[in-house]
């Protein structure tokens, strides 16, 4: 028995590969840093899907068709209720995707990847006391997603960076997420249930639900002289560091560099205070060194949820809808890993070991 199924192969994928000991992520043959400074979102998304639908599709004609998606989706957004809106971001946007329906087709697979974007954005306003924003549909799904979030046209720095976002994130190996999304796909259930089932793992504070903490971690601390009493003591009292560790990576996260970068332009536009990222850089430094000292055994680095919570927060977006962010830019690589699941793999049905008692003989 591996605790956790560490280092178990649960399935064969052309989608990602996770190389930990170089610190190295590929999709679909192709390096996070080549994709990050070149691809937009949806071009991230036809290529992960090409394929594995039941029709060939070009990125620009993904562009429209999830446009036009999140038009229509918008109409959804009237049955948030009070009990709806009353839930953690998250959990409101995965009650809304609950209602759509299961399918395997492209058509299903484009609503679920346009629902959370519309959705999550909708909430938030509602949740602020505001008028949810229509879709504009002719955006891209960044600046679309900044738009309905605002009210606003974004900046070309606040587009490409949260583009650079979800195209970091597209997709990430057999991650807790993406290994329930390929769970219920093997059962042949529908997108739409492994999308759920997958959100519903990674909203978890050791998958997805870690950038909120980060922040908070980084205003508990205030300045950088704090930083090492501050992390010394949660160390002390049994916590785990937020953004930091990952049972993959023995190195540096690729993708917490790849978002580090993605700031840049947005801290010369002065849309981040440098101060902030001068403060994240003092504790990821103290964080590094006391985890060396502490677990000398486990290489622990930062990984991608620390810069996260940078860049959504430079983007505005509110710190309890970190993970909720985190699904509109997963949800393609759940889609991509059902579909090959569906298509190529078997049912997921593994063994336990006993070790409860046995029956007293009569
Ligand atoms: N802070 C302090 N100690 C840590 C941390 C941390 N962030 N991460 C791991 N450790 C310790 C852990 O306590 C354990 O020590 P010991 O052997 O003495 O009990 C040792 O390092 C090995 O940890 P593990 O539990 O075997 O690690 P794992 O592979 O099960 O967990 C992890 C990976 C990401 C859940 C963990 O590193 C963690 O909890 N990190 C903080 C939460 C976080 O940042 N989550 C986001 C993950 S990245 C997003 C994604 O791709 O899902």
């Amino acid at each position: 028995m591996k605790n956790g199924l560490e280092d178990v192969i649960a399935a064969e994928t052309q989608l990602s590969d996770v190389d930990g000991e170089a610190g190295r992520l590929i999709i679909r043959g192709v390096s996070l840093d080549h994709l990050v400074s070149t691809a937009t979102y949806e071009s991230v998304a036809a290529l992960l899907l090409e394929g594995l639908m039941e029709r060939h599709f070009e990125p620009t004609e993904l562009t429209r068709l999830l446009g036009e998606m999140r038009v229509r989706l918008f109409a959804h957004v009237a049955s948030l209720g009070p009990e709806l809106l009353a839930l953690p971001p998250v959990d409101a946007m995965r009650a809304l995707i609950a209602r759509l329906p299961d399918g395997e087709d492209f058509e299903a697979a484009l609503r679920l990847l346009a629902a959370p974007a519309v959705f999550l954005p909708a909430i938030l306003r509602l949740q602020a006391r505001k008028e949810p924003v229509a879709p504009a549909g002719s955006l891209s799904q960044a600046a679309d997603i900044l738009w309905m979030l605002t009210g606003q046209l974004p900046s070309a720095e606040q587009t490409a960076a949260l583009n650079a976002y979800l195209v970091t994130i597209s997709d990430h190996g057999l991650n807790a997420s993406t290994f329930a999304s390929r769970v219920i796909a093997s059962t042949r259930a529908g997108l739409t249930s492994s999308v759920l089932a997958a959100l519903s793992a990674l909203k978890g504070p050791l998958h997805g639900g870690a950038p909120g903490p980060v922040l908070d971690m980084l205003d508990a601390i205030g300045n950088s002289e704090n930083a090492r009493d501050w992390l010394t003591r949660a160390l002390d009292h049994g916590e785990r560091l937020m953004g930091f560790g990952h049972r993959i990576y023995r190195v540096r996260d690729p993708r917490a560099d790849a978002l580090k970068r993605a700031l840049r332009p947005l801290v010369s536009a002065g849309q981040v205070d440098h101060r902030r990222i001068a403060l994240a850089e003092a504790v990821e430094e103290a964080a590094l060194a006391i985890l060396r000292q502490r677990k000398p055994g486990r290489a622990l680095d930062v990984n991608v949820e620390f810069y996260t919570a940078l860049l959504l927060d430079a983007l505005g977006f509110p710190r309890e809808s970190f993970t909720g962010v985190f699904a509109i830019g997963r949800t393609v690589g759940w889609i991509a890993h059902a579909r090959e699941q569906s298509l190529e793999g078997r049912l997921i049905r593994p063994r336990s070991v006993y070790v409860g008692p046995l029956p007293q003989a009569a």
